[in-house]
């Protein structure tokens, strides 16, 4: 008798739709039922018996129905005769404050979304409590930080087994990697200036469409806080802690993204300066979120790193992590692509195994 466990897939925008792509082509002894698929946030592929939806035909399918409300999602999920597992494909805040409500219905979650494990505490304590307690459903969320790179999974190994966390340090923007390592390099006759590169960053389509929503330093805080709470770190939100914004504060409040980069060439002085200075010190810059323990601080900003560091020798829009433990004083250092739709979707559908091998019945 074949194992299997039904699947509810929400979101096929970029990841999304790597990752069906891969669970269609997934060789496994476990059967992946597909009984909900919400390909936009307003049509869902679902029949009341629970039969598998197409995936090879789901884009041109004509008998869709409008997408179920969330807790309408929940009845009809938990209702199945098996295990299912919500693939959460995109950055919904509605669907992330639900988690608890799946979870407490024995609905287990694989996701890249961020949100849930990155707001109030409270919620990260609703989510954990809810899934450890009998009956709850399990959650995996390693590409919520540096996409589909072996992250959360290996830093929650070494925490449970026993080890004590010292420091943890990274850069976890793609964009705001690609753009310091193409500033600030260790040529000193290089004339890059800070505002062309996050021009170029916007025109290859690297940052969101306004630069400022990565700029701003929001979504490496949230990678930081979910690290920070892994590693025994109680951080009570993105914004309880410093986070250094890389948005001059005048240009805060131009309303279009265009008008915002057509203002910023105004400010390169100041970030030059910064980068002069390091490189006085055979030094780079780069946009790191820590999480240090003897200090007793999670901060996000502007670091200087020397031209032998790990960190100085990043390529495009890589993301590394610097993991210093008692078991690892020579830091564990995890590198790689930190952003792209097939390692994330791995990411995801390599979670949705663990918990298949898990939960299928
Ligand atoms: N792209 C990456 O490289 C990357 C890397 C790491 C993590 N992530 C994370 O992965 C997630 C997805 O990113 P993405 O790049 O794939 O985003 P995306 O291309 O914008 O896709 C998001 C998808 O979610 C759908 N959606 C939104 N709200 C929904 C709802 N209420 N019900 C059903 N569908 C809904 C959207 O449908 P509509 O178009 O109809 O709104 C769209 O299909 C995000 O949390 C992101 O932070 C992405």
């Amino acid at each position: 008798m074949v194992k299997s466990v039904n699947v509810a897939i929400i979101g096929s925008g970029v990841v999304g739709s790597a990752f069906v792509s891969q669970l269609k082509n997934l060789k496994s002894p476990i059967n992946f039922n597909v009984v909900y698929f919400a390909r936009s946030s307003k049509e869902a592929l679902f029949s009341s018996d629970y039969s598998p939806v197409d995936l090879s035909t789901y884009k041109s399918a004509t008998t869709v129905q409008p997408v179920l409300a969330l807790d309408k999602l929940v009845q009809f999920l938990a209702a199945a005769q098996k295990p299912t597992i919500l693939i959460d494909n995109t950055s919904n805040q509605s669907i992330a404050d639900f988690y608890p409500t799946f979870i407490k219905s024995g609905i287990s979650i694989a996701t890249p979304n961020k949100k849930a494990f990155s707001s109030e505490l409270s919620v990260w304590n609703e989510i954990f409590q809810a899934s450890a307690a009998p009956g709850g459903g399990l959650v995996y969320h390693e590409a919520t930080v540096g996409a589909g790179l072996p992250i959360i999974g290996p830093l929650r190994d070494l925490v449970v087994t026993g080890d004590k966390v010292e420091k943890i340090e990274g850069i976890f923007s793609g964009t705001l990697s690609y753009i310091f390592n193409e500033f600030s390099t260790t040529d000193a006759a290089s004339t890059t200036k800070f505002s062309d590169v996050v021009t170029v960053a916007k025109n290859l389509g690297y940052t969101e469409p306004d630069p400022r929503d990565d700029l701003n330093g929001l979504d490496v805080a949230r990678k930081v806080t979910i690290l920070a709470r892994i590693s025994g770190f109680e951080v009570e939100s993105p914004t309880s802690f410093e986070v250094e914004s890389l948005i001059p504060k005048a240009l805060e409040s131009v309303e279009k993204a265009d008008d915002f980069l057509a203002q910023l060439p105004n400010y390169d002085a100041d970030i030059q300066k910064i980068k002069d200075e390091a490189l006085k010190e055979g030094k780079v810059l780069r946009f790191v979120g820590s999480v240090d323990f003897k200090a007793n601080k999670v901060s996000v900003g502007i670091g200087k790193y020397a031209f032998d560091h790990p960190f100085a020798s990043l390529k495009g829009s890589d993301n590394v992590v610097s993991i210093k433990t008692d078991r690892y004083p020579n830091p564990l250092i995890i590198q790689g692509a930190g952003a792209g739709a097939e390692v994330t979707a791995h990411g995801v559908l390599a979670d949705a195994i663990k918990i298949a091998e898990r939960v299928a019945v």
